[in-house]
């Protein structure tokens, strides 16, 4: 029964008696092909995404190429999966950049779907932004135009609009960092030591292939754990200090991140960049789609330990099976260590409530069977706020169901959290983040300024199912913003980049 919703849960209540219905809800959810495609955790190893180089530099830009197409990859030991990748891989390559190059990136859809690119975090122009209308046909290319403004852990995934559960479930997910001087200089380990770990889950049919399956518009979550598109891995780490990129780039499912040794995780980044000073902590919820850089230091570890990243599993999401486990670590070689952790990482400007001239509430509810946002849903020819270029506003995003949670994002701007039903954030979410982590019953107050471009961007949950269905609007920075629909595709064959 813990298997199946609570709308469906209700429906079957409501037709008590009528004890048809149940294989009828299995079958439609998928349940007849599911044979537990079991991996046993801990045996498949860690790998990194690999890193894209371009295809050309000049004096001021990168030029880069993808092309998003079908693969057929092993993903479960001895069975293969059909997936939509970046390049073909699941996750696509990283690419890394410093601050302020330009990146022109070209995605070419070799896929029989059409797609939309977003950089994540990045501050594009609207018509580079990934407007979930602004689609690349099967067959078309865009080139994509990326500033760089700012040194982070961003990620590319698509964004069709009412698809993009899917897109990103078949694969469409790549990560995308910035660098700058400043974090160059610090000591914090780096290179080897400075490690992606994408998280995502899926399910799996007998045959290996995906089983898509969001309960009819409401969630969809995986019952294997993936980690840079590996279920389950062990890395075989040193006995020093590591820096791990954290994505959650799960379609819904939040995670609980904590070490079974109790030991502490050490927090050095949100969303946008490295916070101002690092923060313990033991455990720690990771929404879809946020981000947080974390120091875990081995070095106290004799050779030959085990160390579990566990997800002690947060409501409203199905924690049963294997998802209380992320990866391992195995502790299996001694190396010095000449990384340190600053005090200060960087300085941030936290804003204060008296700088913002106006606020705004949004509701993220679920009505009539479809998620919105202030009763409405996605509409591209309307606007739901209009601040001004160098605004500081503060948007109160209101849940008030218990019954599930919703990560919201907002395009183009970082914010920082104000409260969270009164009181003050967790420590480790203080910095400058993209998504909001708004749970159950829970009332988040964000403060942030509209820069640094005019024009229409969206706001919407990270849930990727509620986003499709219909839980996405836009605000607009103030007036005559260039059209996102401005710079569409182009049929193939390109022009050289
Ligand atoms: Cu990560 Cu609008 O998206
Ligand atoms: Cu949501």
């Amino acid at each position: 029964m813990n298997k199946i919703s609570r709308r469906e849960a209700l429906m079957f209540v409501g037709f008590a008696g009528c004890s048809m219905l149940l294989p009828v809800i299995l079958q439609h959810r998928g349940y007849a092909q599911r044979t537990d495609e079991r991996v046993e955790p801990f045996t498949l190893a860690f790998r990194t995404p690999p890193v894209l180089n371009p295809v050309r530099s000049d004096s001021t830009t990168d030029y880069y190429q993808i092309t998003i197409q079908k693969a057929t990859v092993e993903i479960l030991p001895g069975r293969t999966t059909e997936i939509w990748g970046y390049n073909g891989t699941f996750p696509g390559p990283t690419i890394k950049q410093r601050k302020n190059r330009q990146s022109v990136v070209r995605f070419i859809n070799d896929v029989n779907t059409p797609t939309v690119v977003h950089l994540h975090g990045m501050t594009s122009l609207p018509q580079y932004d990934g407007y979930a209308e602004d689609l690349i046909p099967q067959g078309y290319y865009k080139d994509y135009i990326y500033p760089n403004t700012n040194a982070a852990t961003f990620w590319y995934h698509d964004h069709a609009v009412h698809q993009t559960s899917r897109n990103v479930y078949m694969g469409l997910v790549g990560m995308y960092i910035v660098e700058d001087e400043n974090e160059a200089n610090l000591q914090l380990p780096k290179n080897d030591y400075d490690v992606p770990l994408i998280i995502h889950d899926k399910k799996f049919a007998a045959d290996g292939s995906l089983i898509f399956d969001d309960q009819a518009e409401h969630s969809l979550m995986g019952d294997v754990i993936t980690v840079n598109g590996v279920p389950y891995p062990r890395m075989e780490v040193a006995n020093r200090k590591y820096r791990f990129r954290v994505l959650n780039a799960s379609i819904s499912r939040s995670y609980k991140l904590a070490l079974d040794t109790g030991d502490d995780l050490i927090v050095i980044g949100t969303d946008a960049g490295l916070k101002s000073a690092p923060v313990n902590t033991k455990d720690m919820r990771i929404g879809m789609a946020e981000r947080y850089d974390l120091i875990i230091d081995f070095s106290k570890y004799p050779l030959g330990t085990q160390v579990v990243l566990q997800n002690l599993g947060l409501p409203n999401n199905d924690n049963t099976g294997d998802t209380n486990k992320i990866m391992r670590f195995d502790v299996v070689r001694e190396e010095s260590d000449n990384s340190s952790i600053p005090s200060t990482l960087r300085n941030i400007e936290f804003f204060p409530e008296s700088s913002a001239v106006r606020s705004r509430d949004f509701t993220f509810e679920q009505s009539n069977r479809l998620w919105v946002i202030n009763g409405n849903v996605w509409d591209k020819n309307r606007v739901d706020a209009n601040p001004e270029l160098q605004q500081i506003e503060i948007w109160t995003l209101h849940n008030n169901s218990g019954l599930w949670f919703h990560p919201v994002h907002l395009h183009l701007i970082d914010a920082q959290i104000l409260d969270r039903n009164g009181q003050p954030p967790f420590a480790y979410e203080r910095g400058m983040k993209d998504v909001f982590y708004v749970g159950e019953n829970e009332t988040v107050r964000i403060i942030g300024k509209f820069r640094p471009n005019i024009g229409k961007y969206m706001y919407h949950c990270h849930n990727m199912v509620h986003e499709d269905h219909d839980m996405m609007s836009q605000f607009e920075v103030a007036q005559n913003g260039i059209d996102p629909l401005s710079e569409p595709a182009k049929p193939l064959p390109a022009p050289a980049l």
